[in-house]
């Protein structure tokens, strides 16, 4: 086996938990965005680990059930250098918009059958993916801290939670880390949690890091958009020629800076403060490596506040999910 390189880690909260500031994202192995072949992603998977990225980014609805089995296969016999994240919360209705479910009984449940699909005895991080408005988090919260308790979980987290709901949980339980969509097309509601989250020191996940591809400067025509991408307001022609063209202006400084797109998009994320890593996603080797490299890009201030500048919070056109996603983001 080879032995995993040492990357550059972040603490995620104060409880002792830490990950490589650049982790991978593992959504799009299930074929979200275009096809993928598992046998690759495993391997895929293994490189990463064999670079030093530990923080693996799972959920039981990426594929439902999928995309955790397959992780669970590629880091067997590696699982010591692995933080395994998962998540549970949305569910599946067929022809439907995911229901969520945030009920303490669902809870236990669901980590069970995410244990089960990975093979693993403990979860390093497990995430409420989406906050169920019919339920006190409270309450679901206090049924992740029993999972605690039990030895299933080590830390917890919340994903798409708004400032007063993480203020809530945090009371119950600490909360490692929350993740919610941050780059530089979509930063508004990220930006506020922080405020949140750094006050509370809890760790910040940056999820769609590259604005899910628009920011590595490989999406150039309409064309160029596969998956379940399409139905994204930020990719639908209306909103497409706006936000090519604020990605041009990283594509520019990122040719004067000597590095790719991608790198100056998440070397930009990491210069916001040392409470945020990122969790990009790609099916490919050598982009991760590509993505790993941002972590040598150093950005001084006056080049971060002039990539700011060239993308100014809340100039992307097109809100962050189709209509029917928004009720469940920031909740
Ligand atoms: N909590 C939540 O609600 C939530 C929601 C969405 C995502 N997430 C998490 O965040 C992770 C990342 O988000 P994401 O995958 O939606 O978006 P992303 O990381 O912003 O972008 C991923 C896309 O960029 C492409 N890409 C990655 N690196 C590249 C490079 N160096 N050059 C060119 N293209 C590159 C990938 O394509 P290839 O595969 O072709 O490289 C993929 O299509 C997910 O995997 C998931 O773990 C969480």
């Amino acid at each position: 086996m080879t032995n995993a390189k040492k990357l550059k880690h972040r603490a995620l909260g104060t409880g002792g938990l830490s990950v490589s500031a650049i982790g991978l994202g593992g959504m799009s192995l299930s074929g979200v965005y275009g096809a993928v072949d598992d046998a690759a992603s495993e391997d895929m998977i293994r490189h990463a680990i064999d670079q030093g990225v530990d923080h693996l980014d799972s959920s039981d609805m990426y594929g439902w059930g999928h995309n955790e089995t397959l992780i669970g296969r590629a880091i067997k016999g590696r699982r010591d250098r692995v933080v395994l994240v998962t998540k549970f919360g949305q569910t599946r209705r067929e022809g439907q918009q995911n229901g969520v479910d945030g009920r303490p009984d669902y809870v236990i449940q669901a980590c069970d059958a995410s244990l089960k699909r990975l093979g693993e005895d403990v979860i390093d991080l497990y995430y409420q993916h989406r906050v169920d408005p019919t339920v006190p988090i409270e309450d679901t919260v206090g049924a992740m801290a029993r999972l605690v308790e039990q030895g299933k979980v080590r830390f917890l987290g919340l994903s798409e939670a708004r400032p007063e709901t993480i203020r809530r949980a945090h009371k119950v339980h600490p909360i490692a880390a929350v993740q919610t969509e941050y780059s530089l097309l979509y930063r508004t509601e990220a930006e506020e949690t922080r405020e949140t989250t750094l006050a509370l020191g809890i760790g910040f996940v940056a999820y769609a890091p590259l604005g899910r591809g628009f920011l590595t400067g490989k999406i150039q025509t309409l064309s160029d958009i596969d998956g379940r991408r399409a139905a994204h307001p930020r990719f639908q022609a209306e909103n497409f020629a706006r936000n090519r063209e604020l990605v041009a202006q990283i594509e520019a400084m990122a040719a004067d800076k000597g590095c790719t797109p991608s790198q100056l998009t998440l070397a930009w994320l990491l210069a916001q403060g040392p409470d945020v890593v990122a969790i990009p996603g790609t099916r490919y080797a050598q982009r991760l490596d590509e993505n790993v490299g941002a972590l040598r890009v150093k950005l001084t201030p006056d080049e971060v506040e002039r990539i700011s500048q060239a993308i100014p919070r809340g100039a992307a056109a097109g809100t962050r999910y189709p209509a029917g996603g928004m009720p469940g983001v920031y909740v």
